[in-house]
């Protein structure tokens, strides 16, 4: 049972990569980069995910891909387009063609990072995206939603929260994801049994002042161990918005 972590050179990637191996699971790493360590057991392979022959070959034989490759913050739309759109469709179509049935994809709380800071959302709560970058998160989450209906692949969009090893903001509070939890929770993602073919949820710790809903946690089993309250407080919340500083973020001049 291989898992196939597309941008796992990256942060999060390399946390969940390093992982995996350590649970002796077969894991391959596709990145544009070469990571900088690979771990026992692990399989590295450079290639870019805007090429979809190389990455149905990458997941040839794989039963599950978790996708974290791609632009993880604002920037130009066209290249949000290209890195994020295009290249989370080429993941789920070369899921499709490959036969791998389980995506877990990497969206973000940024998708409604324009809620203020003074409200917790239910699963109700429409979408707020705060940047050209959110907007490429919820087209990737409507793709998923596309591929599970219409071509019977298994799909979790994980709207992450804030990876960090430590809470460094006020924010934080609210949205920290720490490095265990988040491999967990990708981990449980890729691998327990869903109850729907699509499901969304919210990447972030057992935070106290968490904002998000824990809704689909139960379905795959995941109990998040860690809680920003632990840490010492970083000051007091400035924010507006739950996006923070995306939400102010002036947009990219092309
Ligand atoms: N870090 C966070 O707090 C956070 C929060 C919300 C969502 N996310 C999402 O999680 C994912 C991983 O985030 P991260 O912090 O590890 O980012 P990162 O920048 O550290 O890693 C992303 C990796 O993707 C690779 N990549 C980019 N474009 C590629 C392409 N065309 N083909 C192949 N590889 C490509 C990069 O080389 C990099 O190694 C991203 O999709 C990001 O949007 C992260």
């Amino acid at each position: 049972m291989s898992i196939v972590v597309t941008g796992g050179a990256g942060a999060i990637g390399t946390a969940l990569v390093n992982a995996l191996a350590a649970d002796r699971h077969p894991v391959r790493v596709l990145d544009l980069h070469a990571p900088e360590s690979v771990p026992a057991g692990a399989e590295a392979l450079r290639a870019d995910i805007r090429d979809l022959a190389a990455l149905t070959s990458a997941l040839s034989g794989a039963t599950a891909v978790v996708h974290l490759a791609g632009i993880p913050q604002e920037a130009p739309f066209p290249d949000l387009c290209e890195h994020n759109i295009l290249g989370t469709y080429h993941v789920l179509e070369a899921a499709r063609r490959a036969g791998v049935t389980r995506v877990v994809l990497a969206s973000s709380h940024h998708t409604v990072g324009f809620h203020p800071v003074d409200r917790s959302l239910t699963p109700q709560d429409a979408p707020a995206p705060d940047t050209f970058y959110a907007v490429s998160k919820l087209a990737g989450e409507h793709l998923g939603y596309l591929y599970a209906h219409k071509h019977g692949l298994e799909v979790v969009a994980v709207r992450i929260g804030s990876f960090r090893e430590h809470p460094t903001e006020p924010r934080h509070r609210h949205t920290w994801l720490s490095p265990r939890d988040a491999t967990a929770l990708l981990h449980s993602a890729a691998t327990a049994p869903l109850a729907d073919p699509y499901t969304v949820l919210y990447g972030i710790s057992a935070n106290t002042a968490r904002w998000w809903p824990d809704t689909g946690w139960d379905t795959i089993g995941y109990r998040p161990q860690d809680d920003a309250a632990a840490h010492p407080a970083p000051g007091p919340l400035t924010d507006r918005w739950q996006g923070g500083g995306f939400a102010e973020h002036p947009g990219p001049q092309l």
